[in-house]
């Protein structure tokens, strides 16, 4: 396994470009699956996450080829409906399938994906969704098989806003008879994406971004051709990283509205951030300030950026208390970073975090995504190295990262075998 050495305390200067959104590039992979035919996805970014998915979607029968960003996937023979338990368990973003095969062959199997590192995970409301447009689902040795001999639209509430859970249902609507109203639907950007990409498609949906989606179904859909919007969390973390080492860093490529929640709180925390239409400059202060923040759905501050904020607040003036809502397992970074210096105490979905003047490298373990992304952050805040083990979660959502912050100036290095 790889790991990542660090030398801290560098201020990161320059520019850096965004990637394609990881969590729109699955989902809109996946819609391909609607349509026979050849489709392409530009801007895909080149990670673990997106092989997988390539993988699955060749074990379904379609031809998925990618090459620099573009992804073409040629789906006249999808001639399976299995989504097997070892690519499930490495990418949970699988289950996504089971919408998608249901509408176009009438049954999908798909392993049940498990808890993973940040909690449990449920898919229930994917499964509810589907029941109510007239699927017959079983549960049976870990896997849930969907059947139906044509879905028919539903009006579905969710009692949590769920994010694939949404995609599922929105792309199993778009080829059913009828009219679906999703109620209490996620609203975030991937979302909206999706919902562009499957209206590219032919497909009628209104709605995407606003707690009610409507779906026309429509008897079929064409191949797509389609590009990601820049991935939100990769522009967050490097506004962030320019945040903690009081760097200057000009973020090109990205969607300054998708971030706004993030930018609120860190303008109050002493960065001073200029938004252009695509781009923006971040200039970290001396040290920044303590600020609370709650996770929340899409627009309220994101989960995925609790964990990177958590390193940044860890050498704030003040004290912050940070509320994690979305998960109930995402604070496995707390222990990592308190092995750098940093005084963070947890009681339940609450971590309170006393910043301290300054962290310490050390050696540390990467346990999911995000949590890798803040051991990033510290360790470049940090005095002398760290090394960050375990780096593989880290490539399954940051395209070329440590090309990046070379480009800002940062000392990184990956190191091949994990000793
Ligand atoms: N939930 C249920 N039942 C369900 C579905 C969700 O109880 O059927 C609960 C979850 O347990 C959680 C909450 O609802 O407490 C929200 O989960 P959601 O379904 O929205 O999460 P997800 O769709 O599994 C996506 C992203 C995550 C991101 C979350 C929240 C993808 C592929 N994944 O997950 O991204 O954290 O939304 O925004 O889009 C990441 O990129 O590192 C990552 C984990």
């Amino acid at each position: 396994m790889d790991k990542l050495e660090i030398e801290g305390g560098i201020r990161l200067k320059g520019e850096v470009s965004i990637s394609g959104a990881k969590n729109a590039a699955l989902p809109i992979m996946v819609a391909s699956i609607l349509a026979s035919g050849e489709s392409t996805v530009d801007r895909v970014p080149e990670l673990v996450d997106v092989k997988t998915m390539g993988k699955l979607l060749g074990h379904l029968g379609a031809d998925f080829r990618y090459s620099s960003g573009k992804a073409v996937i040629g789906t006249d023979r999808i001639n399976n409906h299995v989504a097997p338990y070892e690519l499930v368990k490495t990418m949970r973003a699988s289950v996504l399938v089971l919408g998608p095969l249901l509408a176009r062959r009438g049954s999908a199997k798909v392993s049940l994906p498990g808890g993973c590192a940040i909690g449990a995970r449920p898919i229930n409301l994917h499964l509810m969704g589907l029941k109510k447009m007239g699927a017959a689902i079983e549960l049976d040795r870990g896997y849930v098989t969907a059947r139906s001999d044509g879905l028919k639209g539903a009006v579905i509430y969710f009692d949590i806003p769920t994010v694939t859970g949404t995609e599922n249902l929105l792309m199993a609507a778009s080829l059913a008879r009828g009219v679906t109203v999703l109620e209490n639907a996620a609203r975030e950007p991937e979302v909206v994406d999706l919902a562009n990409a499957l209206n590219s498609m032919g497909a009628r949906i209104s709605g995407a971004g606003e707690s009610v989606i409507e779906i026309e179904g429509v008897d079929a859909l064409r191949p797509l051709k389609y590009k990601i919007i820049p991935d939100r969390v990769e522009t967050a973390t490097f506004m962030i990283v320019a945040g903690t080492t009081g760097g200057e860093v000009l973020i090109r490529e990205c969607r300054p509205e998708h971030n706004d929640a993030l930018i609120t709180k860190l303008e109050e925390a002493g960065l001073t951030i200029e938004r252009g239409e695509d781009r923006i400059r971040v200039i970290g202060p001396d040290r920044p300030v303590a600020r609370d923040i709650k996770t929340m759905p899409y627009p309220g501050f994101p989960t995925d950026m609790q964990a990177q904020f958590m390193a940044l607040m860890s050498t704030a003036q003040g004290t912050s208390v940070i509320r994690e809502t979305i998960f109930e397992n995402r604070f496995m970074h707390v222990a990592e970073l308190k092995r750098m210096g940093a005084d963070i105490d947890i009681e339940g979905g609450v971590a309170t975090v006393r910043g301290v003047p300054s962290l310490k490298g050390a050696d540390v373990m990467a346990t999911d995504l995000r949590a890798s992304a803040s051991l990033i952050v510290a360790g470049l805040a940090a005095q002398g190295k760290t090394t960050i083990h375990r780096l593989y979660h880290l490539d399954r959502g940051y395209e070329r990262i440590e090309k990046k912050l070379e480009g800002l100036g940062a000392s990184v290095r990956r190191m091949q075998k994990d000793a």
